[in-house]
C-alpha cells in the first residue's frame, strides 16, 4: 500500500477502505510517513470529506493509536461531558461534582491545553495544593468512593491526534468536520467513558460559527459513539458571548462555586443543568431529562453538589476551605473598570476577541511550556442587549502589568459593537438544540 495512492483516491472523491485508513494512522504515526505527504492527505480530506463509515474507522484507528483507558475497576456507567470549547467555559468544574452529588459516577479526564484560558486542570489549580496526576487505581478509587474525580490523562492516549493536530493547525485543516470529529471522538473513547453527553458551542466562541454545521458536526460524533456502542447524545449551546461573565481561571472557578451555591448566572446554570440532567439519563440514574432536572434542582439547593466540590477538591490534596470561601483565592494586584466608550445597545460581541483580551493579560497559554497567570482575566459587567450609558463600566479587568491590561483594554474595545440606544438586539439562548 502507498500513501500516495491513498492521496490520489481522496483527491478524486473517492473512499478509503478501512485497513487503508489503519495503514495511514499506523505509518504516520510510526514515521514512516512523511508530515508532507499527511498534509496532502487532510487538505484533501478538507475538500472532499469522508463518508460517515470512513469517519468512524478513522477515529477507532486514531483511538487505538496508543494507550486506552481502561477503567473497568469502577463500579457502574462511567459517564463523561465534553465540550468543543468557548470562551469563560467552567461548566465541567460545577457540572461533575453536581451530578457526582445526584449518584453518576464521571471519571474525568482532562487537559491544559492552549487557548484563551486555562484548561480545566489549571482551572482547579486555584485551589492550593490540588494535584490532576492520579495513579490509575487512585482515579478509580476516588470515583467509586465520591462519584467523580477529574485528573490529568495518564499513559500515551491518542497520539495520532497530537500529531495531526499539530499538522492541521499549520495546513489551514483544523475547520474540517470529519477531522474535528475524529479528533474529539478519538480521545473520549481512549478515555474509556461508557456514555457520553457533548457539548457543541456554535458561535463568534467555537469552531462552528453557524447551528446547521454545529448540528452537522454533533450528529457526526453522535453517529460514530453509537457505532463504537457508547452511549451518547448532543447539546448545541450558543457561544456568541462568554458563557457567564467571568473569564480568566480563578475567576471562572468562582463563578463555578457561584453556580454550586445557587447564585450563579442564568446561563452557565442552564447549561449545566441541560447537560448534567442528560448525564444522568444515560446514566440510567432517571427516567427522562425532566426528572433528572428535578434532582439536580434539589441537589442545589440542599447544598450537597456544593460539598461533592469540596470533598473532589480534598481527595486531591487541594484546599477546601477555598470552596467555601473563594474570596480567599489569590487576587490580581490591578483592578480596572472599562468604560463604555458611547451610549448605545451591545449588539456583538466577537467571544474570541474577549479570550484573545484575557490571554494578552497572561491569563492562557499560546504555547505548550507557556505559565499561566491564574489571577487574571475580566467580568463581564454587560452582555449582548443590555443598554449602556457613555462611561459605564462594561467589564472590570484583573491584570499585573500595566502593558499588558493596556493591550488587553484595546483588544477589548474591538471585541464590542454598540447600535444607537432603543434598538433591538436579539440574544440567542444558551442551549439553541438538543439532540437526544
Ligand atoms: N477539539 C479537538 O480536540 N480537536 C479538534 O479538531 C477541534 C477541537
Amino acid at each position: 500500500m502507498r500513501m500516495v495512492d491513498l492521496i490520489e483516491t481522496k483527491k478524486h472523491g473517492g473512499e478509503l477502505t478501512d485497513e487503508e485508513i489503519r495503514f495511514m494512522i499506523r505509518e504516520y504515526v510510526d514515521g514512516r510517513i512523511p508530515d508532507y505527504q499527511m498534509s496532502a492527505m487532510t487538505m484533501a480530506i478538507w475538500f472532499r470529506g469522508m463518508t460517515p463509515r470512513e469517519t468512524a474507522e478513522l477515529t477507532l484507528a486514531m483511538e487505538h493509536s496508543g494507550d486506552v483507558c481502561d477503567l473497568s475497576a469502577i463500579h457502574g456507567i462511567k459517564v463523561d461531558k465534553h465540550s468543543s470549547g468557548g470562551v469563560g467555559d467552567k461548566t465541567s468544574i460545577a457540572l461533575v461534582p453536581w451530578v457526582a452529588a445526584c449518584g453518576a459516577k464521571v471519571a474525568k479526564m482532562s487537559g491544559r491545553g492552549l487557548g484563551f484560558t486555562g484548561g480545566t486542570l489549571d482551572k482547579l489549580e486555584s485551589f492550593t495544593g490540588f494535584r490532576a496526576a492520579l495513579t490509575t487505581e487512585e482515579f478509580a478509587e476516588q470515583v467509586n468512593r465520591l462519584g467523580c474525580a477529574i485528573a490529568a490523562q495518564t499513559g500515551d492516549l491518542v497520539p495520532a491526534d497530537r500529531k495531526l493536530y499539530a499538522l492541521r493547525d499549520v495546513t489551514a485543516t483544523v475547520d474540517s468536520k470529519p477531522l474535528i470529529a475524529s479528533s474529539i471522538m478519538s480521545k473520549k473513547l481512549a478515555s474509556g467513558a461508557d456514555a457520553i453527553v457533548l457539548d457543541v458551542t456554535c458561535g463568534s466562541g467555537a469552531f462552528m460559527r453557524d447551528l446547521d454545521a454545529a448540528e452537522d458536526l454533533a450528529r457526526t460524533m453522535i453517529d460514530i459513539g453509537r457505532r463504537a456502542g457508547r452511549r451518547i447524545c448532543a447539546v448545541i449551546s450558543n457561544m456568541d458571548e462568554p458563557l457567564g461573565y467571568a473569564v480568566g481561571n480563578i475567576l471562572e472557578v468562582q463563578e463555578a462555586i457561584d453556580v454550586l451555591r445557587g447564585e450563579g448566572p442564568a446561563d452557565v446554570t442552564e447549561i449545566c443543568y441541560a447537560l448534567g440532567s442528560r448525564m444522568l439519563v444515560l446514566s440510567d440514574i432517571c427516567p427522562d431529562v425532566e426528572s433528572a432536572r428535578s434532582l439536580m434542582k434539589k441537589k442545589l439547593e440542599d447544598g450537597s453538589a456544593l460539598a461533592r466540590l469540596a470533598d473532589m477538591v480534598q481527595a486531591q490534596g487541594g484546599d477546601p476551605e477555598l470552596v467555601w470561601h473563594p474570596e480567599n483565592m489569590p487576587r490580581a494586584n490591578i483592578r480596572k473598570e472599562i468604560a463604555a466608550p458611547q451610549d448605545g445597545v451591545i449588539v456583538r460581541m466577537e467571544c474570541d476577541e474577549i479570550g484573545n483580551a484575557s490571554m494578552i493579560l497572561g491569563g492562557g497559554r499560546a504555547a505548550r511550556e507557556d505559565t499561566i497567570d491564574l489571577t487574571v482575566g475580566l467580568i463581564l459587567s454587560k452582555k449582548i442587549g443590555d443598554a449602556v450609558k457613555k462611561g459605564e463600566t462594561v467589564a472590570v479587568m484583573y491584570a499585573n502589568d500595566e502593558q499588558k491590561l493596556a493591550d488587553a483594554e484595546r483588544r477589548f474595545h474591538g471585541a464590542i459593537d454598540y447600535a444607537p440606544a432603543g434598538t433591538p438586539a436579539e440574544r440567542r439562548p444558551v442551549v439553541l438544540r438538543t439532540l437526544d
